[in-house]
């Protein structure tokens, strides 16, 4: 009758075992020296309670930053941006710089494949470009108090050539 060798079958497994193990780890190492694969670097981060002294976020706004190319430096705290309204020419690169002061907030642009999480102590960067004018919403995407639902901002977006009307709100609001 044909019976089990269990300490041959318990060998096995653990060669098996073993195997798997030293097959994912031979797998990790050739990625991660091999084939440079590795966590996004280059994150900032910053002092998350400092966040209104500590540059850019000490001046929230919109700055010119090339030829066709900006900067928008928003600070998100319960529960607004700031600054919540900017007006940006469409067809330029528009860099965002954006951090939260307090907890985790996110932007979600609707009609737009923008998508962020704000997360205190971190700098989220991002860069798109508007191609149509028009009003875009900046809605909280992230959970983060009873006002949530009420946390938005307005980007309005006009035709290039549209200079003077981007340049009166490219200042930093005063007053947070
Ligand atoms: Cu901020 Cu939800």
């Amino acid at each position: 009758m044909f019976r089990l060798d269990w300490p041959k079958l318990e060998a096995l497994w653990m060669k098996v075992s073993l195997g798997t193990m030293a097959t994912f780890l031979v797998t990790i190492g050739v990625m991660a020296f091999g084939m440079d694969v590795h966590t996004a670097d280059g994150r900032q981060t910053i002092d998350p309670t400092r966040v209104d002294e500590t540059p850019p976020f000490d001046r929230p706004g919109l700055y010119r930053i090339g030829p066709d190319a900006y900067r928008a430096v928003v600070v998100a705290r319960v529960f607004t941006f700031n600054p919540d309204h900017l007006v940006l020419p469409a067809g330029a690169r528009i860099e965002f710089v954006m951090t939260s002061a307090d907890v985790i907030h996110g932007v979600s642009i609707p009609g737009t494949n923008v998508n962020l999480m704000l997360i205190p102590g971190q700098v989220t960067t991002y860069t798109t470009t508007f191609k149509r004018p028009g009003e875009y919403l900046l809605l909280c995407n992230e959970y983060c108090g009873i006002g949530h639902h009420l946390m938005m901002g307005r980007w309005t977006v006009v035709a290039e050539g549209g200079e003077s009307a981007w340049s009166a709100s490219s200042t930093a609001p005063a007053g947070r």
